[in-house]
């Protein structure tokens, strides 16, 4: 697959070629054997966004999934989400994702927690799907879009896989209010690949691209609770509950968690979580 220049940037902020190698090493710090990992051992590392596992938690409750759906993850990561879905639901899971290494890893993971034949991972850009028209019952992306200037590309490409009526759940992080954040942030080294939307932006967009029934909501409060319980937990001698930025940008990650943290707590960012159904033509 050819890259943009800027695709190329964001798949460079996330792999380092050895993600496999730190992954084992910090299995092991936690006592636990990396052949044979559980989803709740892999969860502090392969829950790569905001609030990991307790956020997937939420956006599985809000997800209409009936039995025998095909879902789609679109910045599939290492496949916490996916592998996540697909066991509390029952269904099929395809992931996609920008970063090759990310996709190795995922598939490997999926082996290893016994999970290949329900998920599965290949690599693609999410402005141009490797899938037919109306592939898929649902589908989801979480703290993705952030990477993607051109939202009306994504939105257009998410209904287009979509079959009719089918829903599409978003776990962001938007724009609030105030000055850009500080970088680096997890997700973005500079600016330069970093593009926020505001929540009202993101109604608008989806409604523009053809799905209807939004219902958004920011999960601000959630996140500064988490962050609270996080910083209780590391006081206490112990180690924090979501531990993936750690393990995916070991030398970034300690100035992006802190301008993530300011950020949050100024209201220039804004978790949200969006649901919304692919309307008729
Ligand atoms: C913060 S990680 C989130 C991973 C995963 N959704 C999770 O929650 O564990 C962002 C992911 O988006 C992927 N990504 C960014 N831009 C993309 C694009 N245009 N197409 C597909 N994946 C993309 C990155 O490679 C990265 O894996």
């Amino acid at each position: 697959m050819s890259l943009t220049p800027s695709a190329a940037t964001v798949v460079a902020h996330y792999s380092r070629g050895d993600l496999l190698d730190r992954l084992a090493d910090a299995l092991r710090d936690d006592g636990v054997d990396p052949a044979r990992p559980t989803l709740e051992q892999l969860a502090p590392y392969d829950q790569f966004h905001g609030r990991g596992a307790e956020a997937t938690d939420e956006a599985a409750a809000l997800m209409p999934v009936r039995p025998g759906d095909r879902l789609l993850d679109v910045g599939s990561g290492i496949g916490g989400p996916a592998r996540w879905f697909a066991r509390r639901f029952g269904c099929h899971v395809t992931g996609v994702d920008l970063t090759p290494e990310f996709c190795t890893v995922a598939s490997d993971l999926a082996r290893r927690t016994g999970m290949a034949s329900s998920v599965e991972f290949e690599v693609g850009d999410a402005l141009a799907l490797p899938f037919g028209d109306a592939a898929f019952d649902g589908a989801y992306s979480m703290n993705v879009s952030m990477n993607i200037a051109d939202k009306a590309a994504l939105y257009r490409e998410l209904r287009r896989v979509l079959k009719p009526g089918g829903w599409l759940l978003l776990s962001e992080v938007a724009r609030g209010d105030g000055p850009e954040p500080d970088y680096p942030m997890p997700w973005a080294a500079t600016a330069a690949t970093s593009f926020l939307a505001t929540a009202q932006q993101t109604r608008d967009g989806l409604i523009a691209a053809g799905f209807e029934g939004v219902r958004l909501e920011s999960t601000r409060a959630q996140a500064l609770a988490f962050a609270a319980r996080s910083r209780e937990a590391v006081a206490r001698g112990e180690k924090p509950p979501h531990r993936a930025v750690m393990l995916i940008h070991s030398d970034l990650a300690v100035s992006a968690m802190r301008n993530s943290a300011r950020a949050l707590g100024e209201g220039r960012i804004d978790p949200i979580e969006v649901l919304a159904r692919k309307a008729p033509s």
